[in-house]
Formats: C-alpha cells, sequence, structure tokens
C-alpha cells in the first residue's frame, strides 16, 4: 500500500513541526538516509538523483530559521 493510501497527503512540513530540525539535525538525518541509499541504490544515476532529492528537502524540512515559513503558526 503507498504512503498516500495509508496517510492520507504527506504535508511534510506540517508533520516535522513537533520537532525541531535545525542545521545539525538536518545533517545527521542526512548522513543516515544517504549511507543506506550508498548502499541500496542499484546504480550511480538513481543514487546520484536519489542524493540530490533528499539533499534539498532536507533543507526544506528546517523549522529553526525564524522565516514566517518555518513557523508553525503559518496558514497553511
Ligand atoms: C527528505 C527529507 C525527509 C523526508 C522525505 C522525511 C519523511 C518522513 C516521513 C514520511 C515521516 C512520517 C510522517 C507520518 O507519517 O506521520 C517522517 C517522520 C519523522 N521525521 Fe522525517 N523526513 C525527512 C527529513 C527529516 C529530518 C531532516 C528530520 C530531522 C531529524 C526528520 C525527523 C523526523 C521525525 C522525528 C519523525 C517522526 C518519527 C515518529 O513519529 O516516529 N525527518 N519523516
Amino acid at each position: 500500500m503507498l504512503f498516500n493510501e495509508n496517510r492520507g497527503q504527506p504535508k511534510l512540513r506540517m508533520r516535522h513541526m513537533t520537532f525541531k530540525v535545525g542545521a545539525l539535525e538536518r545533517d545527521r538525518w542526512l548522513v543516515h538516509m544517504l549511507n543506506a541509499v550508498n548502499e541500496l541504490a542499484p546504480d550511480d544515476l538513481i543514487r546520484d538523483e536519489m542524493t540530490q532529492y533528499f539533499v534539498k528537502a532536507a533543507e526544506h524540512l528546517r523549522n529553526d530559521t525564524g522565516l514566517p515559513i518555518s513557523s508553525a503558526q503559518y496558514p497553511r
């Protein structure tokens, strides 16, 4: 079963708002995720695509920047 069928729209930023995600958390998370990608990706093209996605997405989930979009009160 797909994530969306089971849990609805991912709403990743909203679902991570209850946790502090700063540069440290982003980087710790990335170390583990990219280790898994390096171990499991079937070829270089897929590994590079996944790496690019995760680096961008992990930065996107930061909620410690002080910008309005990083606040739990920001209207969605
Ligand atoms: C590409 C980046 C990321 C993706 C795609 C991602 C994806 C997800 C997903 C799908 C969930 C489950 C949400 C739900 O179903 O309720 C989740 C939970 C979580 N994520 Fe992430 N995440 C990312 C980055 C991060 C980062 C950078 C952190 C910071 C440490 C983080 C910490 C957490 C925590 C603490 C939970 C909750 C776990 C739980 O409730 O058991 N994630 N994430």
